[in-house]
């Protein structure tokens, strides 16, 4: 297959029960893998856009935590009702900013962003 244009990298990393930090799997991140696949393939963009599941990605207090590439934007709190407009979203080559979250003191990110909401 060839390299896509654009990847969503979907932190589906678990960890034990109760464990302080938590993890996206614990938050229903699993799905999220199979369901963007669907939505993506649904667009005819499957050749163009790639989600993959993904390990911890450090975004572990906003999870479920998705990353946008080459936009370089993370989406925080992500959830099945969010996966239609993430999915529209990388297929245009936008961003959903209601979602993106930015680390704590850190850049807003230093790539331009068109958004869509
Ligand atoms: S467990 Fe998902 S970002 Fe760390």
């Amino acid at each position: 297959m060839p390299h896509r244009s654009r990847y969503l990298f979907i932190c589906t990393n678990r960890r034990p029960d109760g464990h302080p930090k938590g993890s996206c799997a614990e938050k229903g991140s699993e799905a999220l893998v199979d369901a963007l696949k669907k939505a993506l393939a649904a667009r005819g963009v499957a050749n163009v856009v790639r989600a993959c599941a993904s390990g911890c990605l450090d975004l572990c207090e906003i999870g479920a935590s998705v990353v946008q590439e080459p936009e370089h934007v993370a989406y925080g709190h992500v959830t099945l009702a969010d996966v239609d407009a993430i999915a529209d979203a990388a297929a245009s080559g936008h961003v959903v900013e209601r979602l993106v979250v930015y680390p704590p003191g850190g850049p807003r990110g230093d790539a331009p962003l068109e958004t869509k909401a």
